[in-house]
């Protein structure tokens, strides 16, 4: 980035993106958005990254999810997200060399349609990003999640493959089993798969002693 975006604009950025969230679940709400841009700082600093750019595009990279849940999946919200920080980046006067690192990041956070990520920054919030799934918070956020939709406490004997999300069976532990026990492989950076390799072990101890409590045997 030429020069650090200023306080003033960042903060200006900070208030327009939190609007989007108002009527936000818990498991996506404005509070992800703060734990994501507080790993990309952490994770920043030790692979020598530009943090203006970073602080911009964790604050903006959820914003068009609102439009993905209203058109039930149809629009990508990394795709709509980019559109829409674009504008609101270039309304508040950012330099167009950042405008245009930003929304590289929010575009490929996704990774699914945006294509992979390719600058550091834009690993950088990928990573932190799928940081935030895992872990403590993951599991947390996987049964408020799970709660959200209706979804049973648990099941062990699952399967996921004669199962659908947004159903009864949609628990956290059939999220843990299809995406967030493989979060840790999907790493790009040094520093987020080290993070990854700690939070794993936590969330698999998690659910190991779930299934044994629900066995009787602990
Ligand atoms: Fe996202
Ligand atoms: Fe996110």
């Amino acid at each position: 980035m030429s020069r650090a975006p200023s306080p003033a604009l960042v903060s200006r950025v900070r208030g327009e993106a939190e609007a989007f969230f108002r009527s936000a679940r818990g498991s996506h709400d404005w509070d992800h958005t703060e734990r994501v841009l507080t790993l990309c700082l952490r994770i920043g600093r030790k692979e020598k990254a530009d943090p203006g750019v970073l602080t911009l595009a964790a604050l903006l990279h959820d914003i068009g999810r609102e439009e993905e849940d209203r058109s039930r999946g149809r629009i990508c919200h990394a795709r709509s997200g980019a559109a829409l920080a674009k504008r609101i980046l270039e309304r508040n006067g950012c330099d167009a060399a950042a405008v245009a690192a930003v929304i590289a990041c929010i575009r490929t956070h996704r990774f699914r349609r945006g294509g992979a990520p390719r600058t550091l920054e834009a690993r950088i919030l990928f990573d932190a990003d799928k940081l935030d799934s895992i872990g403590a918070v993951g599991v947390g956020r996987a049964f408020q999640f799970a709660g959200e939709i209706g979804a049973r406490l648990h099941d062990k004997r699952i399967d996921v493959r004669k199962t659908k999300p947004y159903t009864r069976e949609d628990t956290a532990y059939r999220e843990y089993l299809v995406k967030l026990g493989r979060v840790r492989d999907r790493m790009t950076t040094r520093e987020g798969k080290r993070i990854a390799a700690e939070r794993h072990r936590f969330m698999a101890d998690f659910f190991d002693r779930l299934n044994k409590e629900t066995d009787g045997v602990l």
